[in-house]
Parts: structure tokens; C-alpha cells; sequence
């Protein structure tokens, strides 16, 4: 018989604190030799081996974890499942990019079957990458995002997606209107927020593309129901924030133009954020909003350099997204990666414990699941990953000179990626496993 309790004896580690508020130091916990117990679906303790073992070890199936560590599921802040056909597209920054690669690919989700098929590969890329968690964009068509949600409840997992909401600037087949987008989503809203695991972000795509009264609209959803999300884009790029000021003329700034229509609050997620003015940093931070730095994109359509010591200074929420398509890897630690490489170009560094923050805890406090996932606290959902540091030949000979948890986890974010992630859990279950 099986015991309904399960437990894994590994090396542990997970951020309990933003390092930027408390310190590297009381920034995490690691257990060298650690015991993670879960039943069902959730944690139900965390600690020492030597402590834990003697209470578990007749209760629990126990599995031994050689060469790896565990951590949490991450969390990824910004991701559009319609682009995954389109991720590494040659040659455009962001305006021509939309037009020429990004369009014409979301233009075919209007077909349900179709939607569903890309759906199955998406999650399937991100559970292969050790991303229990994401904040999704699908396309104008519901059926994108019906068919997102029921491929998400397929397996359990925690995620979070909306129907874009577009009214001008884009293609004639890809565009609705204020009132047929608000019907769509709320429709999308009362099938699929706060079923289960799954939650609804109102996502109007960017300023450009929607008029003042789809603004109003989406505004409109926010107040109408309870805990729902606010998704969209913010400050990426020179052309775009030129754009927005010259639709927009009576706006403050870029921001302003989502606060004139009551999109800011504690659950809007703004993805990028590169190019904005204190008066902005302070009005995130004043209405509890996040950022979602994606360095990959950032750096693949040349948008510029996060500053994420400006988000610190004005403490503003900030967690990590990939953006595929627009950024180039599903793999957090790729992405962890990379951002690190932005960070350095600033002349500044990004200590591993504060990208173990950004991509999961980080992530989970940006979309108020703290409470749920983002670590291995007792009590919140057993979403973690298995990461092998034998992965790779280089990746083995490398950390077989580690002689610390920093050294250790730099190396992992540096060199790692999809091969690092052996195996993912979701509420308890195994959603993948590399070798088999
Ligand atoms: N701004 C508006 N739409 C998009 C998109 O699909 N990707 C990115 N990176 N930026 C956008
Ligand atoms: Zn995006």
C-alpha cells in the first residue's frame, strides 16, 4: 500500500524574503540535508532530515534525491502562449515585430481545436522548464483562452490568463470591440475565475491598441468582480512610448493612460517597464503594482536595460517573465540568466539569492499568491522542482568545484536550462520527469 504522505530527502533551499528588504542572509532557508513532506497537494513539513525522519520515516514514502536540489516551482510573471510558434523571429524591434511576425501568428487562434494543440505544447515547454506558475496572454478569440484553461485543469496547475482586448492598430481579423471585448471576457470570467487553480487577468494587449473606451471598459470589469487581474504592457520600447504620447496627449505619462482608466491596483501586472519616470516607479509603488522584468525579450527585440535599482528605491513589485515569443527561452533559468547579464551592463550585480527571489517568491508576491506558492513554507501548495546538478558533463565538472549554496546556485542560473529541471511537481504530483 501506499502512504498518502510523501516526502523527499534532498538538499532544500527557498527564498522566504526579498534580499533587497532583509538582507541576503535572512533572504532564505537551505537545508544541506533537508526533508520536504507533502499530502495531497500541500506541504505539510520542512526542515531537517534528522529531525524530520524520525517522525516521517514509517509514514511516508520517502525518495532520496543524489546530486540535486529542490526549490520551488517557478513563477513566470509575463508570457504570451499564442507566440510560442513564433519565438526566435529574425530582425525586428517591437512595433515591426507585432506586424510582421506576431499578428499573423495569433490571427489562427480563432480556431479552438488549433488553440488547444498549441496549449498542449506550451504548458508541456513549461513544466519541461520547472514553471509551475504563469501569467498568460492568449489571443482577441475566447476560444484561445477557453482552450488554455481547460489544458491548465487538465493537469492541476495554478495559472493565470486572459483574453487580449484590441479595438484598433492591429489587423482587421484581430480586432474586436470595447463592447464585444468586454462581453467575451466577462463571459471568460464567470466559466473560469477562481475555478479550481485557475484565475482571469482582463488584459487589454498595450495603450496603441486600444481606444479610450476599451480602457473604460476593461476598467469597468475590475470593479465588477472580485480578485480579478490586470495584465498589459508598459514602457518597452522608444517608438511604442512615443506613440502612447501622441494617442494619448492628455496623459501624465505612459502610465497615467492605464490610471485614467482605474487599471492600476495590487493584482495589475505591467510587463517590461524599462523606460519610465520616477513620478511612475511611485505610482506603481503607491498602488501596489508589479513589474514583470524579461530580460530576454529585452535584450532579443532591443528594447533596453531594467532598472531594477530604480524599482528597489521606489519599492515596486518586480517578478520575471520570459515573454515568448518575444523572449527567447522558456527556461526561468535561462531568463534568470540573462537578467544578470542586464543588470551587469548597469555596472551593478544580481546576487542568486535575489533571483531565486524575482522567480519565485518575487513572482507569487507580484500576483498575491504568496500565500499559495513561491516557496516551501508549511501549509502552501506542493508546486517544486528537482534541479540535477549532474544535468550536464560541464555542469557536473563545474559545481564538483562548488564549495558554496551561493557558488552553487550562480552556477546553476548561469550554465543551467531545461536539462537542469529533472523533475516538476504540481499540488503534489509529478507533471514532469525528464528521464522518463
Ligand atoms: N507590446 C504589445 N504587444 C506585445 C507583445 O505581444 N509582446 C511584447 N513583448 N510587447 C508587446
Ligand atoms: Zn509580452
Amino acid at each position: 500500500m501506499t502512504n498518502s504522505i510523501k516526502a523527499w530527502h534532498s538538499a532544500i533551499v527557498h527564498s522566504i524574503a526579498d534580499p533587497a528588504e532583509v538582507g541576503i542572509e535572512k533572504s532564505y532557508q537551505y537545508f544541506a540535508d533537508g526533508l520536504l513532506v507533502v499530502e495531497d497537494d500541500k506541504i505539510i513539513a520542512l526542515g531537517e532530515s534528522h529531525e524530520l525522519l524520525p517522525i516521517y520515516q514509517d509514514k511516508a514514502d520517502i525518495t532520496r534525491v543524489e546530486n540535486g536540489l529542490i526549490t520551488a516551482g517557478f513563477v513566470d510573471t509575463h508570457i504570451h502562449y499564442p507566440q510560442t510558434g513564433i519565438i526566435g523571429s529574425y530582425g525586428e524591434q517591437l512595433l515591426d515585430w507585432l506586424n510582421n511576425y506576431t499578428f499573423p501568428a495569433e490571427g489562427e487562434f480563432h480556431d479552438k481545436e488549433y488553440a488547444r494543440k498549441i496549449a498542449d505544447v506550451f504548458l508541456a515547454e513549461l513544466l519541461r522548464n520547472g514553471t509551475t506558475t504563469a501569467l498568460v496572454f492568449g489571443t482577441v478569440h475566447k476560444e484561445s483562452v477557453d482552450a488554455f484553461f481547460e489544458a491548465s485543469e487538465a493537469h492541476n496547475l495554478r495559472m493565470i490568463c486572459g483574453k487580449v482586448m484590441m479595438d484598433r492598430h492591429a489587423p482587421e481579423f484581430l480586432v474586436d470591440t470595447p463592447e464585444s471585448s468586454y462581453a467575451d471576457s466577462k463571459e471568460l470570467i464567470e466559466k473560469w475565475h477562481e475555478k479550481g487553480r485557475l484565475h482571469y487577468a482582463v488584459t487589454p494587449r498595450f495603450a496603441p491598441t486600444s481606444t479610450a473606451d476599451q480602457l473604460t471598459k476593461a476598467g469597468e470589469l475590475l470593479q465588477e468582480f472580485d480578485n480579478l487581474y490586470m495584465h498589459t504592457h508598459l514602457s518597452e520600447n522608444h517608438q511604442e512610448c512615443e506613440w502612447v504620447s501622441s494617442l494619448f496627449p492628455e496623459s501624465k505619462n505612459y502610465l497615467d493612460v492605464y490610471d485614467q482608466h482605474n487599471l492600476l491596483s495590487d493584482r495589475s501586472i505591467f510587463a517590461h517597464g524599462i523606460h519610465l519616470c520616477d513620478d511612475e516607479y511611485h505610482r506603481l509603488h503607491e498602488t501596489g503594482s508589479s513589474i514583470a522584468f524579461c530580460p530576454t525579450s529585452n535584450l532579443f527585440l532591443g528594447s533596453g536595460l531594467f532598472r531594477l535599482d530604480k524599482a528597489e528605491q521606489h519599492k515596486v513589485k518586480v517578478g520575471l517573465g520570459t515573454d515568448v515569443g518575444g523572449g527567447t527561452s522558456f527556461s526561468m533559468l535561462q531568463t534568470i540568466s540573462e537578467a544578470y547579464k542586464v543588470i551587469q551592463l548597469q555596472g551593478e550585480k544580481l546576487s542568486p539569492f535575489k533571483s531565486l527571489y524575482l522567480s519565485t517568491l518575487g513572482g507569487a508576491k507580484a500576483l498575491r499568491l504568496e500565500n499559495q506558492i513561491g516557496n516551501l513554507a508549511v501549509g502552501t501548495e506542493a508546486d517544486f522542482v528537482i534541479l540535477d546538478y549532474h544535468a550536464t558533463p560541464l555542469l557536473k565538472f563545474r559545481l564538483d568545484q562548488s564549495k558554496t549554496l551561493d557558488e552553487t546556485l550562480f552556477v546553476l542560473m548561469t550554465l543551467g536550462d531545461d536539462r537542469t529541471i529533472a523533475k516538476t511537481y504540481s499540488a503534489g504530483k509529478c507533471v514532469h520527469s525528464r528521464d522518463n
